[in-house]
Formats: C-alpha cells, structure tokens, sequence
C-alpha cells in the first residue's frame, strides 16, 4: 500500500448551497440565439456551470460574510479602511492603500497620475482594461513577455517572465525618461495563468533601479502566482505563500489590485504605492472617480471582507486546493486529447482554439465559436480570450492575437471535482465532432 497517493481535498465544508438551474438542448439554443452566439451576453439563469470568469465570482468564508456585518458605514475615516490599510502592510508590505471600487478604479488613477503623452509602458502581455487605460493616458504598450508565452506548447514553468532584452532595448530606442513604470503582471492572465519567477523579478528590478523607471505589480493573482513558484523555484519549496507574496511585492514599487480575484471577495481592489508624492496625489483623483480616499467607492461591510480575505488567500491549504483543483480539470481535458495551454496555470485552463478547429480563419472567430459549442452542449459558460478580447485598433483594423483562446476560469471555493467532470467531458464531446463546426461573422 505504499504507493497510495495522496490526494489535495478543501480545507473547508459546505454551510449554505445555491441551487443551479438546470436546461435542456432546446433551451440553450434559444438562449445562445438572444445572447447574439456571445456567452457574454446571455443570462446566469440560463448557465449551468459559470466558468466566465474567476472576478468576483468565489464564495466568502464564514468569517468573511460575519465580517460584513461589522461594516462601519461612516462615510470618512471607517473601521474598517484602517484594517484593511494594516492588512494590506502586513501581508503585502506596501505603505500607502487607496481602496477602489475594483482593478480598473485603480489603473485610471495610476495611469492618470504616472503617463504623459508620448509615454511607453511595457509589460508582460496586455490586460484589456490596463492597456486601455494606458492609452487613454496617452502612453502606448509594448509586450516585453519571453517569446515562450505566445506558445500554447511550450511547457517552460515561467512564461509570465520578462525578456529583458526586449526591455533593455525600449530603453534604448525610446529613453528611460519615457517609461515611467514596467507594469509587471503576477499569474500573467492573457498568457494562460502564467508565472513570473523570483529570478526574473530580482534581475527586472536591477535593471529599472539602474535606469530610475518603476515597477508596477498587476498583484490580481499573485498568491498562485506564489504557490508555482513555492511548487517549482529551487531555494522556495519551504517558503509559505505567505512569505513568497511579499518577497515578490518587494521588488516592485506600487501595485494596482482587482480583490475580485485572490482575495475573495465578489467587489473592491485597490491602489498600493510606496512613494509618498504618488500617494498625494492618488488621494486627491480618488475621490473624483471613485469616493473619498478611505472607501474609495466600497461600502465598510466590503473592505472588512477584502480584509478577512487577503489573509485567507495566502494560506499554504487554501492555495493547494485552489490551483489542485484547476490542475485536475486541466490534466482530464488533456486525457481527452482537448488541446490546453501548457503548463497548467493558476486561475482556469485554458483551450487552444486554433488547435481545436485547425479549419477555422481568425477572423471567423474560432475561440468565440468554441465558447458558443460548449454552452451549447452541457450549460458550462466559458469565455473567448482571442481576437474579440484583443479589441481593435482605433482604425476599426482588428488586433490578430497570436493566442487564440478559450478560458474556463474556475471561481474560488465554489464548485466541486464532479462539477470538474462534467466540464471536461462536455469539451471532449465538442471535441469529438469538431470537423463539423462551422466559424461565425
Ligand atoms: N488585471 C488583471 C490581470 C485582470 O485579470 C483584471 C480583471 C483586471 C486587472 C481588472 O480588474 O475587473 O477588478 O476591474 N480580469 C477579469 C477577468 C475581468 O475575467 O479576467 P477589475
């Protein structure tokens, strides 16, 4: 019996259920049809398995919802904002904290604050609102990821990493006095869930000390983006997550959060800076975009609940049953021939649309049309990560991402291994006749 393995299960057990609806063939062609074939648009009443997205989507622990009720609704200065100012240095050492209603509150003030006109910021692979709001600050973004990261195949346990040449070379052409910052992503999103290793970290921070230019951290899923690197860095199997979260932050000067995602709770993110003049000046724009700068657009009740969350998202347990979980949906698509982006990321597997419909142009939408099967089949709601996400340039041209993918996001806390089989068996249907899979206009 000495080769038993030993399985991850959920340190915690269920309290409370929310009954799912449940569809039939008919009614999900009807549905899809309203929704114009876009998952986006169609109704969480009409989905089985809401696998859209991990943001805002996971379930709050007991203590989190008993947290809500000592929300301090006081429009300044509540209770509330000053435990999650504390949590936020504990747990993730940075000085200063502007709450915001979410990521994007966040980035508008930030690149509103640091981005002159002309300006460049590079980073590893695009987010969509990030990048707008670069560009609706007037810099322009420029993808500096390892060229492994734009390769669905390629197993290197690091693609969210920075090419530094690539960045050495922007520096070049271009001066350091027009980059302000380096926006470097944990669990790089666009690029499959991919991490960023504290190799490449310490050596980005070298570079941008010896040129004076930031680094801002995307910190939306930086507790996975720990756990890979507890699981594959040499020197950090001992270390907790805990202690990994702010090493990584250490090395960065400020970061734009989505609390959405790690941390738990269905709404808020926040601004963390370090720099006294930057917090100034944050203070001041908050409170025209978002609210004043100790809610920043949160009730009490919510930022008590980030607060309770961040804690628990950095706890070893938590993080082994959460990427365990993703891991397990990853490796029995892949034990169906479905063809996911590789290695397994953080946050949801991710599935090759150009490998899965080899006959499909992009501009006939293969990630879109893939989503749109899916629903179809079993009720499961994914999302197209390819050439609808990418936007198009202010000419109208679209953006021909080289990744062309579909996102299975799997919230925190909220759904269980049988949930996981039905997923992956609906792919593997979809997959067995995908010959006959026509694209969209
Ligand atoms: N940065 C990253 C890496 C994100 O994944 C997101 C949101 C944001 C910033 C923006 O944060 O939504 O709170 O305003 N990602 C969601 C997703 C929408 O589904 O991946 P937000």
């Amino acid at each position: 019996m000495k080769n038993i393995k030993r399985s991850w299960a959920e340190p915690y057990k269920m309290k409370m259920v929310e009954l799912l609806k449940m569809t039939n063939p008919a009614q999900r062609k009807k549905a899809l049809k309203e929704a114009g074939y876009n998952t986006f648009l169609l109704r969480s009443d009409d989905v089985y398995i809401d696998l859209l997205t991990d943001s805002g989507t996971s379930a709050m622990s007991d203590r989190q919802w008993a947290g809500m009720m000592m929300g301090d609704e006081a429009y300044a200065g509540s209770r509330n904002f000053y435990h999650l100012e504390e949590v936020v240095k504990d747990v993730y050492g940075y000085k200063y904290l502007i709450p915001t209603h979410q990521g994007r509150g966040a980035e508008n003030i930030l690149s509103k604050i640091l981005i002159k006109k002309g300006d460049i910021i590079p980073g590893n692979m695009y987010f969509t609102t990030t990048r707008l709001h670069q560009e609706l600050a007037g810099g322009k973004f420029e993808d500096i990821i390892i060229d492994e990261a734009h390769d669905p195949e390629n197993e290197f346990p690091f693609k969210g990493n920075v090419d530094l040449n690539k960045l050495e070379k922007l520096i070049k052409k271009h001066g350091a006095e027009k980059i302000p910052y380096v926006c470097m992503a944990t669990s790089v999103n666009m690029a499959g869930g991919q991490p960023i290793s504290i190799k490449n970290l310490k050596e980005l921070r070298a570079l941008t000390k010896k040129h004076g230019i930031r680094v801002i951290h995307d910190m939306t899923r930086v507790a996975e983006n720990a756990y890979f690197i507890q699981q594959r860095e040499k020197g950090y199997a001992h270390k907790t997550i805990k202690e990994i979260v702010k090493e990584i932050n250490s090395y960065t000067d400020g970061a734009t959060m989505s609390a959405k995602k790690d941390a738990l709770v269905n709404i808020g993110g926040f601004l963390a800076v370090n720099e006294w003049d930057v917090f100034e000046e944050a203070r001041n724009m908050v409170v025209v975009y978002e609210g004043l700068h100790t809610y920043g657009g949160l009730a009490g009740r919510d930022m008590e609940a980030m607060a309770i969350g961040i804690g628990e998202s950095v706890s070893d347990g938590h993080m082994k049953a959460r990427v365990g979980q993703v891991i397990y949906l990853g490796e029995k698509m892949a034990s169906y021939g479905v063809p996911i982006v590789k290695p397994i990321g953080g946050h949801g597997i991710f599935v090759d649309a150009i490998k899965f419909l080899p006959h499909m142009p992009q501009d006939n939408f293969p990630a879109q049309t893939l989503a749109a099967e899916i629903y179809l089949d079993s009720g499961v709601r994914t999302m197209e990560r390819g050439i609808v996400s990418a936007g198009r340039k202010t000419n109208g041209e679209n953006y021909f991402p080289k990744l062309e993918l579909v996102r299975f996001t799997i919230p925190r806390r909220v759904y269980t291994q049988a949930h996981m089989d039905v997923i992956a068996e609906s792919a593997a249907r979809v997959y067995d006749r995908r010959i006959k899979i026509n694209g969209m206009k």
